[in-house]
């Protein structure tokens, strides 16, 4: 069977891909067929038929690290972020109410949405999670009380002990201390990210590090004022700047503050948030407003802010995409603020960009090494091959994803396969110059040391110049 006629077959029987192999975009019959990270889903105006786009977000502090100031990093956030599909009525009466999340709040947590806004009110003697209808809460449009919320909250921050999560509320609570009974009782006191220590005229924040290694992982925002006085709770705007929500934040090309908030381009604020939502969400057409759509106001509101990318991006249904989405979005802030790429993989430390220093060739074994007994030894292999010529006392050779250094003059490999007692692997920091490149500094490295061990080196070809390299086996 030619090709043609086997794929023409394959999609007829959808057998392209299946059980977690599917790729982003590859047509998909149900959330099993695709990878990891991935779902099936139909996004109607932008393909046809289902398939995989992404679920979850980039963790950018294991891609990178957690050591720069808060500030610096990017967080995906859910607008109405209580407001889900199929919560079910817990005052006895229908919800006549729109919602915005399709994902329950341990979902959008375990995603990767680090930022919620959830909207609080007096109901029924407690604090609720509402829609309101002229401005209060009524038993058919409440969610549910705050409290189920704050729990579910606590029990990702106490099973996530490196994770900082943001609530912002739109706050209506008039009840005196409501908000801190109810945060008190959800037993999320002891995360709480004091206001004495939030920047006040546009400094960097603490460094996530810090903040992970003081358990002050929970960061409140208010929308009024008088609490961060009486409560300690800190007033959104003393902090933050914001885009307009709704339909008014959706013209393209236009990014302008929402009445409470500063101008963008305030300095003294340093957090940025973009919200990029429908003032009523639809949900078919979601998937197009969260994909192409979303980056370019995040590009436009970068213009505005003076020059600053959002560390907070709004969102309804999270999830709905045409392929990387908002996850994307988040992972295009986070390479633009952790390294100036248009994406955070680009900055990542690469090991796929392993090199590996044959420096030590006078070290060189001829007899196999004895290993240490009992230990199970991880093999990593690398293989390059020579370039034609060289007159550098260094050659950075790079084949595909391997960054090899050899540093001998001329450029020579040992003839037979040898044992080195120690290879070197480092990994390296991309940098990203038009393109994606990835190089190790020279003589030294400005990657960091992943690995030492002994490894073996086995040439081919005649040892060099082009059609000649080698492998290397490290042990480690
Ligand atoms: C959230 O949804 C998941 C998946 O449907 C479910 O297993 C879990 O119990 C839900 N959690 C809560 C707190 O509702
Ligand atoms: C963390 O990553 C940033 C951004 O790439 C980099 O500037 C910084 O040096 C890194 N810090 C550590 C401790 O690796
Ligand atoms: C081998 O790799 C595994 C998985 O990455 C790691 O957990 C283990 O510690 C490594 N073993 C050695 C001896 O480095």
């Amino acid at each position: 069977m030619d090709l043609v006629k086997y794929l023409f077959l394959a999609t007829v029987l959808g057998l392209l891909c299946s059980n977690g192999d599917c790729k982003l975009l590859d047509e998909c019959s149900s959330d099993g067929d695709c990878g990891s990270g991935l779902y099936c889903f139909s996004c109607a105006e932008d393909f046809s038929g289902s398939r995989c786009v992404r679920s979850t977000v980039t963790d950018q502090f294991k891609l990178v690290n957690d050591s720069l100031p808060f500030n610096k990093y990017a967080f995906l956030t859910t607008h109405n972020a209580y407001a889900i599909d199929g919560e079910p009525s817990h005052t006895g009466v229908p919800r006549i109410t729109f919602t915005n999340q399709e994902d329950n709040i341990t979902q959008q947590l375990n995603n990767g949405v680090r930022g919620l806004m959830l909207d609080t009110y007096d109901f029924d003697g407690d604090v609720w999670l509402c829609h309101s209808f002229k401005g209060q809460c009524h038993d058919y449009t409440a969610f549910e009380p705050a409290i189920d919320t704050l729990r579910e909250i606590e029990a990702f921050l106490s099973a996530n002990p490196s994770e900082i999560v943001t609530l912002i509320l739109e706050d209506y609570v008039e009840a005196p201390n409501g908000l801190t009974k109810v945060f008190t009782e959800a037993g999320l006191m002891k995360y709480w990210f004091p206001v004495t220590s939030m920047p006040q005229n546009g400094q960097d924040w603490p460094l996530v590090s810090d903040m992970v290694s003081k358990n002050q992982r929970l960061l409140v925002f208010t929308s009024i004022k008088s609490k961060q006085d009486s409560e300690g709770i800190a007033y959104q705007w003393n902090y933050m700047v914001e885009n307009q929500y709704g339909d008014g934040g959706m013209n393209a090309g236009s990014c302008s503050n929402r009445a409470e908030s500063s101008v963008l381009n305030d300095m003294t604020k340093s957090l940025v948030l973009v919200n990029y939502f429908k003032s009523i969400p639809i949900k078919l057409t979601t998937c197009v407003q969260n994909s192409l759509d979303l980056i370019n106001m995040l590009q436009t509101c970068y213009g505005s802010a003076g020059n600053r990318w959002a560390n907070f991006v709004a969102v309804d249904y999270y999830k709905r995409s045409d392929g990387g989405g908002t996850f994307q979005a988040v992972d295009t802030l986070n390479g633009k603020l952790l390294c100036g790429c248009d994406d955070v993989h680009a900055c990542e430390i690469d090991f796929a960009g392993d090199f590996v220093d044959l420096a030590v060739a006078d070290q060189r074994q001829q007899v196999r090494p004895s290993l240490p007994a009992g230990r199970r030894h991880n093999i990593s292999r690398h293989r390059s091959t020579l370039p034609a010529s060289s007159s550098t006392s260094t050659l950075e050779m790079d084949s595909g994803d391997v960054v090899l250094v050899w540093r001998q003059f001329p450029p020579r490999l040992p003839a037979t396969s040898s044992w080195f007692s120690r290879v070197h692997l480092c990994a390296c920091l991309c940098v990203c110059s038009g393109g994606r490149e990835c190089r190790c500094g020279g003589n030294s490295h400005v990657g960091k040391e992943i690995e030492t061990g002994m490894g073996l080196v086995l040439p081919f070809g005649s040892g060099s110049g082009s059609g000649s390299g080698f492998w290397v086996l490290g042990l480690g």
